[in-house]
């Protein structure tokens, strides 16, 4: 039924709207000051990370570096440790901890797993000095003078091979349902108290209509619900994100794909690049089938340019590599005067669970140090005086090399992405160097720890490193402003 009667305008949810959206930013200012909260906006950020990645090892010397990178680049992490109390002393207070031991797989759970994008695996099996080190194992750290090592505790086997088996296989599992080329915008599943007040309520309230609607959490889901009315010439509610601040890259991706359990009707997805509130936005009706889950794909290249329910016949595609907000809607009207063919005024629900990017390249998600060397010991041909302490040495450190690529090969064999780095000898030389990879398992030479916490954020990334193993040394001089090259990569 279509009501024609004029109803009662709410000029105080038109102003609330606006302010929470900024489009007012001075009476959002009064507000907050005259109730005294402390609540700056949030905004939401094209760069945040969605999901955790968890660094195995964290109490190491590159594990270390790597939950300190990650940390200052906006990554959530959590450390799997074995003992809480000397990686608070080592990471802080802030770091979420996992207290989990890889060569028992009893403790390594999929709770363990949740909400991970990416692990990366820095453990080792404890290498020292015959003579014994000092408490901040100055010795083994140094990397440059050369001690007498021995193996102390767990043997290599147990943690280089079995431990390291045990960790790709519960990940495996984990992400046999996260593909590695889609990634995760919004996860409503386990929302953040920021991403609550990211997403706000956009009525016809803004043109004079009466409609209402809200976004609320439950369930582990958004929930997108209200009451449309075509009163006062009205007749759509929907829910918006605030503008990312950077945009939101999604260059390399197909779309965005939608989870979503609707109510049989018609909604639109609009995605802007423009950042003023009233302009240009791209948009893609989709149905939805009654207390039903569905993926929604919503693939760039089929986005209709509009402005509200008109069609630019003359608009550029999206450049999708700056993306500024997001809005779920329900209306009366298709496009260009046509109507929403499923449309009936009254009460509606529309439920997401997430809002993904799909069919991007692939990214890993098991980054593994290994080392230089692995294939080395007993390779024909090899001239063992000329080799790394580590390679002379295999035999009387428990097989340690071996071992180590026996952990490679399991993660190898896995079906998860993957990359494998292989370090030549670690030192504790500060900063990131420039650095020389290769394939083939024959190059000597060291590399600090700082440049290889740093390799693995960039390796998180890089497609180009996806599947592959390689070594990798200094080269001297200082880093390239352009990072390092993968685009010379194998994959294995
Ligand atoms: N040293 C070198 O010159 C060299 C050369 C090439 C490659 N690598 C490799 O590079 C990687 C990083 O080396 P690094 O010097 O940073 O190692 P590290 O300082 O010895 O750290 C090893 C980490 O592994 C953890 N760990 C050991 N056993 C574990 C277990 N069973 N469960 C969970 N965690 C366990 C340790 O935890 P705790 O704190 O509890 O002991 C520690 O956090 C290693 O794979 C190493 O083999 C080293």
């Amino acid at each position: 039924m279509t009501q024609t009667n004029r109803s009662q305008w709410d000029l105080g949810r038109f102003v609330q709207t606006l302010t929470f959206f900024e489009v007012i930013p001075f009476v959002g200012w009064i507000q907050r000051f005259m109730s005294g909260s402390q609540d700056s906006q949030v905004v939401p950020t094209g760069e945040k990370r969605v999901g955790v990645v968890l660094v195995a090892g964290a109490t190491g010397g590159v594990g270390r570096r790597v939950v300190q990178r990650l940390t200052a680049r906006g990554y959530k992490v959590r450390s799997l440790v074995r003992n809480a109390e000397k990686a608070k002393e080592i990471l802080g207070d802030s770091v979420e901890l996992y207290v989990g031991d890889i060569t028992k797989p009893e403790t390594l759970t999929l709770e363990m797993m949740a909400d991970v994008t990416a692990v990366i695996c820095c453990t080792a099996v404890r290498v020292q000095p015959v003579e014994g080190d000092t408490p901040d194992r100055a010795k083994y750290n140094q990397g440059i003078k050369f001690y007498q090592p021995e193996i102390v505790g767990d043997t290599p086997e147990a943690v280089e091979y079995l431990g390291v088996k045990n960790l790709v296989e519960v990940a495996a599992k984990h992400f046999a349902t996260i593909p590695a080329d889609e990634k995760l915008i919004f996860d409503f599943v386990h929302p953040s108290e920021e991403l609550k007040r990211i997403w706000g309520a956009v009525d016809d309230v803004v043109m004079g209509g009466v409609s209402q609607s809200e976004i609320r959490f439950v369930e582990d889901t958004a929930l997108f619900t209200g009451c449309v009315s075509t009163a006062n010439s009205g007749g759509f509610a929907s829910v918006r994100t605030k503008n990312f601040e950077p945009a939101l890259n999604l260059s390399g991706y197909q779309g965005i794909k939608l989870r979503v359990r609707g109510d049989g009707k018609r909604y639109k997805c609009f995605i802007r690049i423009d950042t003023k509130w009233d302009g240009t936005a791209y948009s893609y009706s989709f149905d939805t089938v009654s207390n039903t889950w569905m993926d929604i794909c919503i693939p760039f290249a089929d986005l209709t340019a509009v402005f509200r329910a008109k069609t630019l016949k003359d608009a550029p595609k999206i450049d999708a590599s700056r993306i500024a907000s997001l809005q779920l809607m329900l209306s009366k009207f298709e496009y260009d005067g046509e109507l929403n063919p499923r449309f009936t005024p009254g009460g509606f629900a529309l439920q997401i669970e997430s809002i993904k990017a799909y069919g991007g390249a692939k990214l890993p998600q098991f980054i593994l140090i290994s080392s230089a060397g692995v294939t080395r010991p007993g390779r024909p041909g090899i001239n063992l005086e000329e080799e790394p302490p580590a390679v002379r040495l295999n035999d009387q450190l428990g097989g340690i090399l071996t071992w180590k690529w026996r952990g490679e090969e399991s993660l190898r064999h896995s079906s998860i992405p993957y990359t494998i780095i292989r370090p030549c000898a670690l030192t504790e030389e500060t900063g990131v160097q420039s650095l020389t990879f290769d394939q083939g398992d024959s190059i000597k030479g060291k590399v600090s720890r700082d440049s290889i916490a740093e390799l693995c954020l960039q390796v998180l990334e890089q497609p180009q490193a996806c599947n592959a193993t390689f070594e990798v040394k200094a080269e001297g001089g200082t880093p390239s402003s352009s990072g390092n090259s993968f685009s010379h990569l194998q994959p294995d």
